[in-house]
């Protein structure tokens, strides 16, 4: 019994043996070929991915120079911008400050005479009623007042003649902007004689002159029309 069991077994071996090996051999070689095709394939594969991760970081290399490019140039085309910027200015100041050196003034000088008092109280304005010349018409023959019509440098003179008589004599000062900006004492009893006041001002436009009697006798002024005139003139130097 023993023997047929042993048998038996030894049979059952020798049948699954038999009975798998056939198709067992060639499943191998498939598996063995497929494994070595997927190998191949994983090898193909990590090449390739490293290829991209190559490709990757070059990209990322490009885009980087290239940003950096960008901003190098943005940089360099603000700071050309700048550059400019104050060029222009710097060329517009001189542009200005010729322009306004340049700039063409118009005539301005006049001349007036004969007061249309010959005893004008303290601190009167005196009016010089005869307008001679006025170029840019700005001598109110009415008021005695200059306005000026420009921004300048100007010159002004204003003439008394003293009439004879006891203690005769008159302050008078021309006044430009409220200020006064020369004064003279015209004084004696016997003798007849002219004094002139006169200024250099820069003033403003718009701004006013006219002369002042700051303080006078009775009757001091002569107004001799051939040969002794009391006059006040202006003109614009620059
Ligand atoms: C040039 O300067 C003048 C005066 O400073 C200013 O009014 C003007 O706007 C400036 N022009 C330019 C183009 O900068
Ligand atoms: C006074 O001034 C006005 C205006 O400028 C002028 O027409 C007139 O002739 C002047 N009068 C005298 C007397 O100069
Ligand atoms: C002007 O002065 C002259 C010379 O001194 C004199 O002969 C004449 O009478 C005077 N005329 C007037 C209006 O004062």
């Amino acid at each position: 019994m023993a023997l047929r069991m042993n048998s038996f077994i030894i049979l059952v071996c020798l049948l699954n043996h038999l009975v798998a090996c056939e198709p067992q051999c060639s499943k191998f070689d498939y598996e063995e070929k497929t494994l070595a095709k997927m190998i191949r394939t994983e090898i193909l594969v990590e090449q390739v991915m490293s290829d991209i991760k190559q490709l990757k970081q070059q990209t990322n290399d490009a885009v980087t120079s290239m940003e950096s490019m960008k901003t190098e140039l943005r940089e360099s085309i603000q700071s050309m911008h700048v550059e400019n910027a104050l060029k222009l200015e710097e060329y517009n100041n001189t542009i200005m400050k010729w322009k306004d050196r340049l700039k063409i003034k118009p005539d301005v000088v006049f001349l007036a005479r004969d007061p249309t008092t010959q005893s004008p109280s303290h601190g009167s304005t005196i009016i010089f009623g005869t307008t001679m010349y006025d170029v840019s018409k700005s001598y109110d023959n009415s008021s005695g007042t200059f306005t000026v019509p420009v921004a300048g440098v100007y010159a002004f003179t204003a003439q008394m003649c003293l009439n004879t008589g006891y203690n005769n004599h008159i302050y008078h000062a021309i006044v430009a902007d409220g200020q006064i900006v020369s004064n003279s004492l015209t004084y004696d009893g016997d003798t007849r004689f002219c004094n002139t006041a006169q200024a250099f001002v820069v003033l403003e436009q718009a701004q006013t002159v006219y002369v002042s009697a700051l303080h006078t006798s009775s009757t001091p002024l002569r107004e001799n029309h051939s040969r002794e005139w009391c006059t006040f003139s202006g003109v614009l130097i620059r």
